[in-house]
This record gives C-alpha cells, structure tokens and sequence, in this order.
C-alpha cells in the first residue's frame, strides 16, 4: 500500500523521466545494502568496527599491507556471497530508453556490472581488480581467498586493491565523466548514498544547477536532501521498480 504523498512524487518522477532523454544514476553503499552488503555509515555501518584510516589510507597500507589485504580479502569474500537485487537490475534495464544514460556509483563490488550495467563510472575504484606498487599495472583478480600478500605477475611488486583511500584523488577521467554526465541530464537520480563524501557529493548539486530534475532515494533524509528536487523515502529495491518504462 503506496501512501497518497509517496504515488505523488512517484507520478511526478515518472513524469520528468518519461520526457528526459538525458539520465544519469548516481549510486552509494545504499544500493547494496539490499543485496546483504553492509554499508559504511549507519548502526551496522563498516566504519562502526573499522577505523578507516587503519584501513583505507596509502598510509595504512604503508605501515601494514598485512592488515589492509587481510580486510579487503573478508570484504571480497562477503561480496561473492551475495547477488545483485532489484535495484541493481532495475538499473541495467534503465539504460534501454533513453538516448544517452550515465551510471556513476561510488560502490567498489561489481554488483552493477553482475546485473547487467555497461560501462559504469566507478569512482572509488573496484574491489576485484588489483594495482601494482611498482609499475601500476591494473588486472582483474577474482580469488577468495586471495594469496597474502599478493605479487605482480610482470614486475614483482606488492599489489594493492584498486581502490580509492582517504586522501587519494580520484581518477580525471572518471570525475570528467561524472561532471560531463550531471551537467547534460534533464534527470538525475542519486540513489543511496549518505552525501558525505566528496567529490561524488557535490553532483547533485551541480545537477541542479544545469537544470536537472534531481531526485534522491533513501531510507532517510540526507545532508544534501536540500538540494533535491524529490526525496523518495524508502528501501532502493521497492521504489526503483516504479521508474521503469
Ligand atoms: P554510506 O554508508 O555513507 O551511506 C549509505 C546510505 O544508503 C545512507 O544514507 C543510508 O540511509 C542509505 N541506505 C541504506 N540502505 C538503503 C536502501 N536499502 N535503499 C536506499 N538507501 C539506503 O555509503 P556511501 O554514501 O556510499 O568510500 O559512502 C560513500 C563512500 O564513503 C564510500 O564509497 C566509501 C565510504 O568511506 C571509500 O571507501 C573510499
């Protein structure tokens, strides 16, 4: 049972979609939440148990890359368990009517891709693929367990996730895309992310700006709720299905 207010701002939301041609999905931990992933913030957060500069900083990996891998191999075990949801397939399938559709997602799992995605902007790196120290060559690397510590096959180097830390920058390219990506949409739907972690937070609001129709999906309000057009209040696997042509 839809409650009157909701069905508004779901009509509306439809409305705006049915006449864009231009849409860009902005994805968070949120969307896997549904999946059984947990998320980073939040009562059963991951960074609730884990200090994130223990983990996620080249600092951390500097003085322990023991302790890093050790981290990320139980969080690549805990994501092979699990499957794409609703929303992550609701997704793929939103790339099919629009001229031009744009998913950027700050999650690191795979999961979109696994549903079907093309070609997501993953601005915070993916967790199955892994980088050389030495001469920075990427490759995919699907083991669980993976072998501690991991060497490169070319050089001998210690590998690291490919992962964006703490006080690393983001890849330009990505952030292009992504800002190219907000500015160009008449929609843009920022799904599950606590608009906390900048740059990916400011897109909203820079989608705006240009003129998009921005909505936000979340189990609660955000700190960037104001610069929303719509805050659909409610679990991402439920509330994507209505947005389907
Ligand atoms: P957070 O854990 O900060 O926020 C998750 C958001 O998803 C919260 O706002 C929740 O309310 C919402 N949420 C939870 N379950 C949901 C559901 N079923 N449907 C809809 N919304 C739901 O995760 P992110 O915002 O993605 O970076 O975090 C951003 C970055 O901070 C991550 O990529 C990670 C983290 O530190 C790095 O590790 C570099």
């Amino acid at each position: 049972m839809i409650m009157p207010e909701i069905q508004i701002q779901i009509d509306l939301i439809k409305e705006k979609l049915e006449k864009a041609d231009t849409v860009t999905v902005l994805t968070g931990a949120g969307i896997s939440a549904d999946s059984g992933i947990p998320t980073f913030r939040g009562t059963h957060g991951l960074w609730k148990n884990h200090r994130a500069e223990e983990l996620a900083t080249p600092a951390a990996f500097s003085k322990n890359p023991k302790l890093v891998w050790e981290w990320y191999d139980w969080r690549r075990g805990l994501i092979a368990s699990k499957e794409p949801n609703a929303g992550h397939y609701m997704i793929a399938e939103m790339e099919k009517p629009f001229t031009r559709f744009h998913l950027i997602t700050q999650n690191v799992d795979g999961l979109h891709e696994k549903a079907g995605s093309t070609n997501p902007v993953e601005l915070h790196g993916n967790i199955w693929k892994v980088r050389c120290t030495g001469c920075h060559g990427i490759s995919f690397n699907f083991d669980v367990p993976i072998k501690l510590l991991p060497m490169c096959k070319e050089c001998g180097g210690l590998l690291r996730p490919h992962i964006v830390w703490f006080g690393e920058p983001l890849d330009k390219i990505d952030i292009e895309k992504s800002y190219a990506a907000v500015q160009n949409s008449n929609v843009v739907l920022i799904i599950g992310t606590s608009g906390l972690v900048y740059p990916a937070a400011s897109l909203a609001g820079m989608a705006r700006e240009n003129g998009a129709f921005v909505v936000e999906i979340n189990l609660e309000r955000t700190p960037i709720s104001e610069e929303m057009d719509v805050t659909l209040i409610g679990k991402a696997k439920d509330l994507l299905p209505f947005f389907i042509r």
